[in-house]
């Protein structure tokens, strides 16, 4: 049977997946593709809507991402999303130029006219913006639909073409009523009925995994935190004991979380794994000495968690597959396809080019976090494993700004278990999508018990989100800030200043490497 369907077309955007997983949502299939996807093939596909996403580049330039003129004359209507809104009006001869005012993050948009695409959406609307090029002029037989004080053209349409373009971000959550634009496209717009019911990833991903490794010994990554647990649950039900899983205490882990881990998944929890533990503290920190930058940091951590791995896998003997909890924002802010790269994830741009396995098998690459939380529910996983805080393979080694010694990870694992049982203690845990303490490089005066000191500054992060691709500062209550705060520059050692971070995502990211 032939389902109706909705296709991205990806020109390098950050939210590619999450567009294609807003429209699954609204009960209609829809897949990402390249840019460069031929009219040919679109044709074939027969699809009911086009998106373009977003992109990093500028339309105007000559090596810049673009389609096929005659795109525009399929009678296939079209949604322009931010360099895809661009891209329309570049292409029909309207101007894009230079902002002079970039706008990065929450906008009021005035919503104008009485358009499809806003049908029911309120006439002044939050929307999240990530932009430095802008629509200046729209192209002749184009209405304007939507404004913003920086941006004369957030939105526009030639609704006889079905034609839509928007600078805003419709699929990223803290966009209040984007979904509604989502789907008044699909539905108003496309015309879709709605046909499509989301699988059981949970069940389609366990017989696939069956059937990928046979009787092939598996090798598991487990970090303990919320998607490599997932993954180790997963394939533990697919191939039983055939799976091995070994945790690398890599010296960056918060505080006590090694002895939590191995409470949970070693021989005394509720699991039947084999579980390894190997505690490499000593050799990771030996192998990041004096490395400053980010990137090498990341990619140091990756590859020696890798090589730590092969090891462990040698003394099992032949092991055919190697599972990681990759998730997809870790596979598209690593700049696969033709994104740009933010930071490298440890468990995807970090690895190295020789990795001694068969195939590595990442059941959840194609998840977010809130899905990939669903799934670990729907295999029986408890509430408070599935509910942990999400953290970064390279743990605090992305939480500590510049080069890590021992000295400062204590420091870093100190301040954040005093930082977050502050915050349980205050009950705002569970309205937080994620929060942690960061030590910062920055050293500087203080005064303590009539004694100078040249110390340490310590960040408290807590933002607001649920997919992780964008996130919003969240404003705790000054008790809790002052709480820690006071805890923190007197127990632990070395700190003499605790600051806030009022940064949301984008322009920053949520971790601080
Ligand atoms: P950023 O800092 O990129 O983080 O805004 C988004 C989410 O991803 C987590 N994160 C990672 N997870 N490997 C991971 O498995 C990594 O290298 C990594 N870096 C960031 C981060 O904690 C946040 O939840």
């Amino acid at each position: 049977m032939k389902r109706e369907m909705i296709i991205v077309l990806d020109f390098g955007g950050q939210y590619n997946q999450l567009i294609a997983r807003r429209v699954r949502e609204c009960n209609v299939y829809c897949e990402v593709h390249p840019y460069t996807l031929s009219l040919d093939k679109i044709k074939e596909m027969n699809p009911k809507g086009i998106i373009f996403t977003g992109g990093p580049n500028s339309v105007y330039k000559d090596e810049s991402p673009r389609c096929a003129k005659e795109i525009f004359d399929m009678g296939i209507p079209i949604l322009g999303i931010c360099y895809g809104a661009q891209l329309i009006a570049y292409m029909m001869d309207g101007k894009v130029s230079t902002a002079p005012v970039s706008e990065y993050g929450k906008v009021e948009v005035d919503v104008e006219a009485d358009s499809k695409l806003f049908e029911n959406v309120s006439s002044k609307t939050v929307c999240w913006m990530s932009h430095t090029d802008y629509i200046e002029k729209a192209p002749e037989g184009f209405s304007i639909t939507a404004h913003t004080p920086a941006c004369p053209v957030a939105a526009m349409e030639c609704e006889e073409k079905g034609l839509y373009a928007v600078q805003l971000h419709p699929e990223v959550m803290h966009t209040q009523e984007g979904a509604k634009m989502l789907s008044n496209f699909v539905y108003n717009v496309c015309k879709c009925s709605g046909d499509w019911k989301m699988d059981s990833f949970v069940e389609a991903s366990i017989e696939s995994i069956r059937e990928k490794v046979g009787d092939g010994k598996v090798l598991c990554a487990l970090s303990g935190g919320v998607d490599s647990s997932v993954a180790a649950v997963m394939l533990s039900k697919a191939v039983g004991k055939q799976l091995t899983c070994v945790f690398v205490d890599h010296g960056l882990l918060r505080k006590d979380e090694g002895d939590e881990v191995e409470a949970v998944f070693g021989p005394d929890g509720p699991y039947d794994l084999n579980f390894i533990r190997v505690n490499a503290q000593n050799r990771f920190y030996d192998k990041l000495a004096g490395i400053e930058d980010p990137e090498r940091k990341r990619k140091v951590i990756g590859e020696e968690f890798i090589r730590v791995f092969e090891e462990e896998a040698k003394k099992i003997g032949k092991v055919d597959f190697f599972v990681q909890g990759t998730i997809y924002p870790d596979v598209i802010e690593s700049g696969l396809g033709t994104s740009a790269v933010i930071k490298s994830h440890h468990n995807v741009g970090g690895l190295p080019e020789h990795v001694d396995f068969k195939e590595i098998i990442e059941p959840l690459r194609l998840l977010f976090k809130d899905e990939v939380r669903k799934a670990g529910l729907e295999l029986g996983i408890p509430e408070y494993l599935v509910y942990r805080q999400p953290f970064p393979g390279p743990g605090l080694g992305v939480r500590i700004v510049g080069a890590i010694t021992p000295e400062k990870v204590w420091i870093v694992q100190e301040a954040d278990a005093i930082y977050r049982e502050e915050i349980r203690k205050a009950g705002v845990d569970k309205e937080l999508g994620q929060y942690f303490a960061a030590l910062t490089n920055m050293r500087s005066v203080g005064c303590m018990g009539d004694e100078r000191t040249y110390d340490y500054a310590i960040a408290l992060r807590a933002v607001l989100t649920s997919d992780f691709m964008t996130a919003e500062s969240a404003e705790l209550p000054w008790e809790v800030l002052g709480a820690a705060t006071r805890r923190i520059v007197n127990e632990v050692k070395g700190v003499n200043r605790v600051l806030y971070d009022c940064t949301g995502k984008p322009p920053a990211t949520i971790e601080f490497e």
